[in-house]
């Protein structure tokens, strides 16, 4: 056994590791996409197709990427290696590890500019910033997409955040930051739902949310489902591999996951309702993603008396959403330096910062000043997320199904899960039939 896996560290206690896994899967998805996919596409019978592709694909390859990590006890691709050298597999599938440390990297070079959106408004916030009109809301927006320069500052300065917990190691940083971070986003959520139910509209939204809409169920929306439980799980880059590789042998891997899932799912339905009773009671148009965040939003709270001390608790939210998710992308990548390269973790850290800083620069510049430059016609922004989210997720997502499903031993697995009898054989075939299945549909789906 190598050196470098026997003196690993390991979470302090189950509960560690359940969160720091929620705390990488509850991110700008759960709160930037979600809710706008829910209200706009079937409301409840939306929430129910996506329930459904979390239990039937998300969770069964949740379950299978950690036990992978664990199995392997190393970061991504040492875990590869090592568990199909241990079932006669090819050594090829190292590679689905290095697609996962190199698409987290990716991921990350434009998460990070996004959320440094976030930090410029959470500023705003602080610093008593209104817009009375949806004119100046737009405008301000607007004012920080043509500024490459303040975008990539504040890329900057979440960037230089989240690599800095990293580097403080996995149980020093990663995990007092998730202690820190995930109960006080619980806690936000919780104000903000309560907030929107006194001053909001929460019947409105109630509706917009849970009324079952079927008509507006099409089958891009099943898909679009489908792919969203798969961002939204972090699943298929590393991520959940390597946290993983951290967990000690006796905690239950399915008991886990099971937890992840449950309050990934709550996250993006409270925030739902928390975000829709603001937006319909001043009568505003529910808008997706920036829209929705960084203009109607910020309208709503300037119209509302206690609007100020909200906006920045929303925005405070949405900030550890997002740095609990960016620090388990960094992870993987300097798992592996550390242990394949034995680099330091602090300099293998802000070595990965040095890489990630220089693309997300070019990110912050695709928006704008290079925006005419495209490759089949997206900008680097969209690009990145097209190659990673409809192109990279769902191979490797297909190739940690196909792994576990049909190279690893049984027994290895049955001992790695821990779980016996019609259980085990429930998610055994649907992670080797349906959930390979699924994945080629959606995959060739968005590639049309
Ligand atoms: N799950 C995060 C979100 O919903 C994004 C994310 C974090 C992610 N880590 C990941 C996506 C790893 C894919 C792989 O915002």
């Amino acid at each position: 056994m190598r050196q470098s896996i026997i003196s690993r560290s390991t979470w302090s206690n189950r509960w560690a590791f359940i969160l720091v896994t929620i705390g990488s899967s509850v991110g700008l998805g759960n709160i930037w996409k979600f809710p706008y996919m829910t209200g706009s596409q079937g409301g409840s019978a939306f929430v129910l197709i996506y329930l459904l592709s979390i239990l039937l694909i998300g969770l069964p390859l949740l379950i299978a990427e950690i036990l992978i990590g664990r199995r392997g006890g190393g970061n991504p691709v040492a875990a590869m290696l090592d568990t199909a050298e241990e079932s006669g597999g090819s050594a090829w599938w190292g590679l689905v590890g290095w697609a996962g440390m190199i698409g987290a990297l990716l991921i990350l070079s434009y998460y990070s500019v996004v959320a440094g959106w976030i930090v410029d408004y959470l500023c705003k916030a602080l610093t008593g910033f209104r817009v009375e009109t949806a004119e100046a809301a737009r405008s301000s927006f607007e004012a920080l997409m043509d500024n490459p320069l303040r975008m990539s500052l504040w890329h900057t300065v979440f960037l230089t955040m989240t690599v800095g917990v990293v580097a403080r190691g996995v149980v020093s940083g990663i995990e007092i930051a998730n202690k820190i971070m995930m109960p006080g986003l619980f806690l936000i959520l919780v104000l903000l739902t309560l907030w929107g139910w006194k001053a909001g509209d929460m019947s409105a939204a109630w509706h917009f949310m849970f009324d079952f809409r079927v008509g507006e169920v099409t089958p891009d929306v099943i898909l679009a489902a489908v792919g969203h439980a798969f961002f939204s799980l972090s699943l298929g880059m590393g991520a959940i591999m390597a946290y993983g590789s951290y967990l000690d042998k006796k905690s239950s891997i399915v008991h886990t996951s099971l937890w992840v899932v449950a309050a990934g799912t709550l996250v993006g339905l409270l925030a739902g309702l928390a975000i829709f009773s603001l937006t319909f009671r001043h009568g505003l148009e529910p808008t997706a993603g920036a829209g929705l965040i960084l203009q109607t939003l910020p309208l709503a709270f300037s119209h509302m008396p206690g609007g100020g001390v909200f906006s920045i608790l929303f925005f405070l939210l949405v900030l550890f959403a997002a740095w609990t998710s960016a620090i388990s992308l960094v992870e993987p990548f300097v798992a592996w330096l550390t242990e394949n390269q034995d680099i330091r973790r602090s300099v293998a850290a802000w070595g990965t910062w040095l890489a990630v800083w220089i693309l997300g620069l070019g990110v912050c510049l695709s928006l704008n000043r290079w925006a005419d430059y495209r490759l089949f016609g997206l900008n680097l922004f969209d690009g990145l997320d097209f190659l990673t989210s409809r192109i990279m997720m769902p191979l490797s997502g297909l190739a940690i199904a196909i792994f576990v499903g049909w190279v690893m031993r049984r027994a290895a697995v049955e001992e790695e899960i821990q779980l016996r009898g019609k259980a085990f054989s429930a998610w055994y075939h649907v992670l080797r039939t349906l959930v390979p299945l699924a994945i080629a549909l959606v995959f060739f789906h968005a590639l049309r």
